[in-house]
């Protein structure tokens, strides 16, 4: 009896030390770009914004972001399957739905694409228990193959766009496990698509995305809680906005700028407080 408390005894400490290394390292490398106050913003840039990943755990944020934002005018979901936000937005007349089978090829929305100023990506998945190939199919070849037929799409080839992709923390395109790698293959890849042109595309390498309130749980808040002293926690609404505000500065924030969690963190800070 006495051996199992001292081990369970053990493991509190070691998490314990952990979970505190964990959040000074956060907070003393986290968050390395400042938002400039005011921002000098662009009026029109987020006026029609599309989602991706809208029925999962990051995306529902993105997508509760978009909806109340004022400045959004329309927000186009494509997607396999609906969820409860998708139907309310639907049914505001603010969202409306594509439901795609193939995520590489977007010809029946061509013209749908042209309007879209703004794109927030959150589909993605777990390596854990998914062969390589259909890993780097969804991380890498859906994203190329949608921003490359974007790109043909637009029809004013003046207008800022961006491309907002969610990564995750330790992507690493020299990394040794084959998902920091290949999700780093792809920010280098669609920032090189995007140069030269009016896209500009970014890669957000966030911590822990805590979910909306209808997803989350007592445990969530816990490790949420615990996050927040070294940046490493951000909600899925808050990291919407911090793509907005990125978005909306048009001349601050140049194609292919990585955004670590502290980085989101203070733009949504400084979307919140337009
Ligand atoms: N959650 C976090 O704290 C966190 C932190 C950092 C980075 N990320 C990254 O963010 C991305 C999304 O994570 P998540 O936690 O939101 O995952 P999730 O809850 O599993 O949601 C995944 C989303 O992607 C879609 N999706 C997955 N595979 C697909 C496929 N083969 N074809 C079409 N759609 C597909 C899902 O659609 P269905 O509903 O139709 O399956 C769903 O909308 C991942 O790349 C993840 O690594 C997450």
């Amino acid at each position: 009896m006495k051996i199992i408390g001292k081990a369970v005894a053990y493991c509190l400490l070691g998490f314990l030390v952990l979970l505190v290394a964990f959040n000074l390292w956060g907070y003393l490398t986290l968050g390395n770009l400042t938002p400039i106050m005011p921002g000098q913003l662009a009026d029109s840039a987020n006026r029609v914004v599309m989602v991706f990943g809208a029925t999962g755990s990051v995306g529902d944020g993105l997508l509760k972001a978009a909806i109340e934002a004022p400045e959004v005018e329309k927000v186009y979901v494509v997607t396999r399957r609906s969820s409860p936000r998708i139907d309310a937005g639907v049914a505001s007349g603010k969202v409306e739905m594509h439901l795609q089978e193939d995520f590489t090829d977007y010809s029946e929305l061509a013209d749908t694409l042209a309007e879209v100023d703004t794109v927030l990506w959150g589909l993605g998945t777990t390596s854990i228990g998914m062969d390589d190939a259909t890993y780097t199919k969804i991380h890498v070849d859906f994203p190329l193959a949608f921003v490359s037929q974007w790109m043909v799409a637009r029809k004013d080839i003046n207008r800022p766009m961006s491309f907002h992709f969610v990564t995750g923390m330790g992507t690493d395109p020299q990394g040794s496990q084959h998902w920091a790698r290949e999700k780093g293959r792809t920010e280098l890849a669609l920032a090189a698509l995007a140069e030269g042109t009016n896209l500009r595309s970014f890669s957000y390498r966030s911590g822990f995305v805590r979910p909306t309130s209808e997803q989350s749980n007592t445990a969530i808040y816990i490790a949420e809680k615990l996050l927040r002293p070294g940046k490493l926690v951000i909600t899925g609404k808050q990291l919407g906005e911090a793509m907005l505000e990125i978005s909306a500065r048009t001349r601050e924030v140049p194609n292919g700028t990585l955004i670590d969690n502290g980085d989101s963190i203070a733009f949504a800070e400084a979307y919140e407080q337009r």
